[in-house]
């Protein structure tokens, strides 16, 4: 697991949003696994703004999404549909067919075995994009999901409901269930990105860079992977 350290939020936001410059431009047909939450929110607009002044061409890109709420349809606000659309896919040129976030809604086993088909029609995502959750979580595995997990419906720990309640009215409105990638499924991106910044991620990001490798701590797989990278900033790094 390769670590990068920013004395800054914005240097670590910038950082992160070159190295899928960098992958776009290197293969314009790439597939990007991406995240919601409030993590990469900087990171797409960095994107954004080097669209709009130096137009990087997302034309041929595909992205699927790690994550989606259970009963949300795409116009809910708070849907991760919906997230994506505001914060990046409306304002660079990808079309909005090559964009992938897991539906929430109806047959639930038959979009999981459809979303891993289309990862696989695609050739597998080319660089995936990871947040922290503060008990180890990526995507939405929570701690206890199996290393070999695929697209999977699965029911959210309290205190994953409680940390994205702030999104919401109040904790009762937050999903209780959401459709995620699983660990295998993100274990099989050729490079994985994981961004995480802020002194409440420090002790999560000691445990999954310097604890065992524990299905206890799902980012802590990460450090199997070949080619796995941790962009942090000094806060969230404070315990490395
Ligand atoms: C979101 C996702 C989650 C978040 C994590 C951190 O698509 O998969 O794992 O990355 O919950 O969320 P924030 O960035 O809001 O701290």
């Amino acid at each position: 697991m390769k670590i990068h350290i920013f004395q800054t939020k914005e240097a670590l936001h910038q950082a992160v949003a070159e190295r899928i410059i960098d992958t776009v431009k290197q293969n314009p047909s790439c597939v990007l696994g991406l995240s919601t939450g409030s993590s990469p929110i900087d990171t797409y607009a960095n994107l954004i703004e080097d669209h709009r002044t130096k137009g990087t061409d997302y034309s041929k890109v595909s992205t699927f999404n790690l994550d989606e709420y259970v009963g949300l349809p795409g116009s809910h606000p708070q849907s991760y549909r919906y997230f994506m659309n505001q914060y990046l896919f409306h304002h660079v040129n990808i079309p909005l067919e090559q964009t992938h976030v897991p539906s929430g809604i109806g047959d639930l086993e038959k979009e999981c075995e459809t979303y891993e088909e289309a990862i696989r029609k695609r050739g597998g995502i080319d660089l995936q994009l990871l947040g922290i959750g503060t008990n180890g979580h990526i995507g939405f595995n929570e701690p206890g999901t199996p290393r070999n997990s695929r697209t999977h419906v699965t029911r959210l720990l309290k205190e994953t409901i409680a940390a994205n309640a702030r999104f919401f009215s109040g904790e009762e409105e937050v999903p209780t269930e959401a459709v995620t990638m699983g660990i295998q499924t993100i274990l099989e991106a050729k490079q994985i990105v994981l961004l995480a910044y802020g002194g409440p991620k420090a002790a999560t990001i000691r445990n999954a860079v310097k604890g065992p490798v524990t299905e206890e701590v799902p980012a802590s797989v990460l450090q199997t992977h070949p080619d796995a990278a941790l962009y942090l900033d000094e806060e969230a790094a404070a315990l490395l």
